[in-house]
């Protein structure tokens, strides 16, 4: 196993981080968290992007010199990361004295390899994005595509990059690494990007001083990109002039490691052009993956501090606990993909999954039957007198285990997190069926020590593979069934594999629940003090004018629904890459789509009156996304196809432009 390198973007300290923010540096550590779990030699990299015009500016906002600016605003982010359990190994800051050094080698290196010329550059700033755009890149109004402000026109000296020279060799770079970019869809942009051939890239800026100096030429200041890319090998003390020795650089940077960095898909186009040719001109290897997630987003829109319609996630931590929050993230937006906030579905999976779900598991066995008629005690089993229906759950378990890790391996934690749940779904099915309750009544001892050590079992299983995701709730589950915490160790591998290691006669401390329900009116109390729910005033009596609230009370019981309850549905464009028939059906087709994740869902479609299965092959269609899989003739479909019919037939929903796979309909 190769030792395994992540990051997250360092993020820009002009604001305290967001919800947003969060979302990427939750998901790098879940994944980093999964590694170590593998025993896994890990590192995982996180930091803050220091330099540039928008911090320069921001400092003097608030009458700071940038440094002292920046100084002030770097604990907030540890204490974010420290709050939401983010166990990062290193914290790099762009002020850094090892940084700056390291990016000033680079340039040399890359000086060296003659890719750097001085001219005169002139095009749009978007002093947000810190880069620049062509006019035709620009939204009308000369405004920026993400940030929505108009653009700066900047002419001034400046060093290039000689990228042009790199169009080809990138491309052929991918060519040799197909997985470099995830999603797939993102890589065919990227692919599509480059083939239009590159423009020479500029590099340093002279119209402001909050960089770090140009080797040989102090008037210009570095392109805060060019100054912040490397911080991914700068933190591990890639080699400088005079530096023999670089061990975490040898160990974590191919081609001894896999590295992959996170970011989100907008800046991307950095991250898998602009840096693997910095790099290929200093000689130095590309990362092995660069994995672009969607936005976290609120009403379809980026959630971000300069749209204004950002939420902190203080609050909910506050209100939910970290691990609560850090599900949520992973489990509702599909990764690579965006994700509306939504807080109706945050206390529906609450009280669906977590409560009812795992916490009802461990409720039911540990702190009913176990400490009532078991004295508390892991029983003893024969393993050779189980029946059919414990060995399913063992094979379920099996079966589950290896999914989840195959979805982690991939960087799909929203689907891991649906087979650990299908786990979770399974066992309380268990529970139903054997009815410990009632063995406990007619004290059949030993059918009732085999359920209970069967699902302790199961529940053991699910203490390990929820442990990435939730760190401190996997903890007081295996508090309850009486084992330690999770510790990672090198080159031990703790993923489940091997049924019945809980030892018969531990002392469980069952009693407590796990995720105590919240009810409608705890639900009113968090809302308020999350700022999302108004204190509502005292029922008046009814008046003439009725109110905003009233009418829209009215328009509901008139069949219509909230733009909420819409937004419940996640639609998404997918592209069809197989369909096949189902024997014995002439109504259902098997279809593979690809709505831009790891890999496509399988989708069954009652549309084979319809349509030949070939005629569908590359067809863009709407997804239904967030629908539970289910089972249809022994086949599960992840999905709904969205199709309309008439009298004479029926038409799937399609797009009347390329969009991207995986794009979402609003
Ligand atoms: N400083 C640059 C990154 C340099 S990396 C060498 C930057 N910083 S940022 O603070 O503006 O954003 C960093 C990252 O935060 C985004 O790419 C993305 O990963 C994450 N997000 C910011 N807003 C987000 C959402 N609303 N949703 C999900 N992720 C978001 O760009």
């Amino acid at each position: 196993m190769k030792p395994f390198y992540i990051t997250t973007p360092i993020y820009y300290v002009n604001d305290k981080p967001h919800l947003g923010t969060t979302y990427s540096t939750v998901a790098t550590d879940v994944i980093a968290r999964y590694q170590r779990l593998r025993g896994r030699p890990t590192r995982f990299l996180t930091g803050l992007d220091e330099h540039g015009l928008k911090i320069e500016r921001r400092a003097k906002e608030d009458g700071l010199e940038p440094q002292e600016f920046v100084n002030r605003m770097a604990p907030p982010f540890q204490e974010a990361w420290d709050m939401l359990d983010c166990h990062y190994d290193d914290f790099i800051r762009t002020t850094e004295a090892r940084h700056r050094k390291r990016v000033q080698a680079l340039w040399k290196r890359v000086d060296a390899n003659g890719d750097i010329y001085l001219d005169n550059y002139e095009d749009w700033y978007c002093v947000g994005c810190e880069r620049f755009y062509t006019e035709k890149e620009l939204l009308p109004d000369r405004l920026c595509p993400d940030h929505k402000k108009p653009v700066e026109r900047i002419k001034e000296e400046s060093y290039f990059f000689k990228l042009s020279e790199y169009t080809q060799k990138l491309l052929d770079f991918y060519e040799a690494h197909p997985n470099f970019v995830k999603p797939e869809g993102r890589f065919n942009e990227v692919k599509s990007f480059v083939k239009e051939g590159l423009r020479d890239l500029s590099i340093s800026r002279t119209s402001f001083r909050w960089g770090i100096p140009v080797p040989a030429n102090s008037a210009h200041v570095m392109y805060v990109w060019f100054d912040a890319l490397t911080n991914y090998i700068s933190a591990l003390g890639a080699p400088t002039e005079g530096e023999e020795q670089a061990p975490l650089f040898d160990k974590f940077w191919p081609p001894k490691s896999e590295t992959i960095h996170i970011v989100g898909k907008d800046i991307l186009r950095f991250h898998a052009v602009f840096w693997p040719a910095f790099l290929m001109s200093a000689g130095l290897e590309p990362p092995t993956q660069v994995w672009a997630h969607g936005w976290l987003t609120v009403n379809g829109e980026k959630m971000s501090k300069s749209l204004g319609n950002f939420l902190s996630p203080e609050p909910m931590v506050a209100a939910f606990g970290s691990d609560v929050l850090r599900y949520y993230l992973m489990r509702d937006v599909g990764f690579g993909q965006d994700g509306d906030f939504s807080h109706a579905s945050l206390f529906a999976r609450y009280n669906g999954e977590l409560s009812n779900g795992l916490g009802n598991l461990l409720q039911r066995i540990v702190g009913g039957i176990v400490t009532n008629h078991l004295n508390a005690k892991v029983p003893h089993v024969d393993p050779s007198t189980l029946q059919d229906i414990d060995k399913e759950l063992i094979q379920t378990a099996h079966r589950c285990s290896e999914q989840a890790a195959c979805h982690l391996d991939a960087i799909a934690p929203n689907r891991a997190l649906d087979t650990i749940w299908e786990l979770v779904a399974s066992a309380n099915r268990y529970v139903d069926q054997t009815a410990p309750w009632t063995l406990a009544k007619t004290g059949d001892k030993q059918r009732l020590a085999e359920v209970c050590y069967t699902t302790m079992e199961a529940l053991r299983w699910l203490s390990v593979m929820i442990w990435p995701i939730m760190p401190n709730k996997s903890s007081e589950l295996r508090a309850q069934l009486g084992l330690a915490p999770i510790m990672p160790t090198e080159d031990v591998d703790l993923w489940p594999n091997a049924w019945g290691a809980l030892l018969a006669g531990t002392q469980t401390k069952g009693g407590t629940a796990l995720f105590a329900r919240i009810d409608k009116d705890q639900e009113k109390q968090i809302l308020r003090r999350l700022g999302v729910l108004d204190v509502e005033a005292p029922a008046k009596p009814s008046t003439k004018t009725s109110s905003k609230k009233d009418k829209k009370d009215k328009a509901m019981t008139e069949g219509h629904i909230s733009i909420d309850d819409f937004f419940k549905v996640e639609l998404r464009i997918g592209e069809v890459k197989e369909a096949e028939r189902i024997p014995k059906s002439d109504k259902l087709l098997k279809l593979q789509i690809d709505i831009g994740e790891s890999k496509p869902r399988q989708i069954l479609a009652g549309i084979g009156k319809h349509y030949e299965p070939e005629q569908l092959i590359g067809k863009k269609l709407t997804i239904v996304a967030n629908l539970p899989p289910r089972k249809m003739m022994g086949l599960e479909s992840q999905g709904m196809v969205l199709a309309a019919s008439d009298a004479e037939g029926l038409s799937v929903l399609g797009v009347d432009k390329d969009l991207v796979i995986g794009s979402k309909v609003s």
